[in-house]
């Protein structure tokens, strides 16, 4: 294992189980024009941003949308996604999250956000996690959607750390792509056939051993 001097997360089904409310907002979407969206077609839109999320549903159901009315479905989807997800507290970090966040602060390793998201930084603020981020690379920041390494690059540099000293927390295919593709090592939280191109896999944080952690930053 290479030792790693700063930690990228993304959000949504590493720190806290959102992916779930994407899903039926978008399953609540494609209902309306008609497709019965699953959770394995669900799968690919994890970690991809909103829009190409839409593109997606739009190509699988065969179904076209005037610009304008794709925007409105754009916003429509985002509307009911933050209706469920406003009663998100601290009790809905994933296990094990902030745990590891409070040991990389005692060590004094950095830590960033990668996250597709537009509302990562109000995800953030509901958990009660944000002190624990020394750089928030989020939706509104990037212009190119994971599998692009966009997000994970601009996370390394505003941590002012080299690509291939980071290590990269995610859940979705395209996520570990991107990260791959920025030259970072991945940790892969999930299905391991699904994620078959992370350098790690466990099932989620919670199952991650102190001692990885300690080897990671060379602390062992
Ligand atoms: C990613 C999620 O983190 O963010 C995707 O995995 C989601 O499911 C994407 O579509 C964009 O999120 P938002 O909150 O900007 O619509
Ligand atoms: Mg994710």
């Amino acid at each position: 294992m290479k030792t790693a001097q700063a930690f990228i997360f993304d959000l949504d089904g590493v720190i806290v189980d959102t992916a779930h409310y994407h899903f039926l907002s978008w399953k609540k979407t494609a209902s309306s024009f008609g497709y019965h969206l699953t959770e394995a077609d669900n799968e690919q839109l994890k970690g991809v941003n909103r829009v190409v999320s839409l593109e997606r549903i739009l190509e699988w159901a065969n179904h076209r949308l005037e610009p304008a009315v794709f925007d409105q479905t754009l916003i429509d989807k985002n509307e009911d996604y933050l209706k469920r997800i406003q009663s998100i507290t601290t009790e809905d970090a994933l296990e094990g999250v902030p745990e590891l966040l409070s040991f990389l602060r005692q060590e004094e390793i950095p830590v960033a956000l990668g996250s597709a998201s537009k509302n990562a930084p109000l995800i953030l603020k509901y958990l009660e996690l944000l002190p624990y981020f020394q750089a928030l690379i989020d939706g509104n920041q990037v212009s190119k959607s994971k599998p692009d390494p966009e997000v994970f690059l601009k996370g390394a540099e505003a941590l002012g750390v080299e690509p291939q000293d980071c290590i990269v927390f995610e859940d979705a295919a395209a996520g570990v792509a991107a990260a791959k593709n920025a030259g970072m090592q991945v940790v892969g939280l999930g299905d391991a056939e699904v994620l078959d191109a992370a350098d790690f896999h466990f099932k989620s944080i919670a199952e991650i051993p102190m001692d990885f952690y300690k080897q990671l930053i060379n602390r062992s």
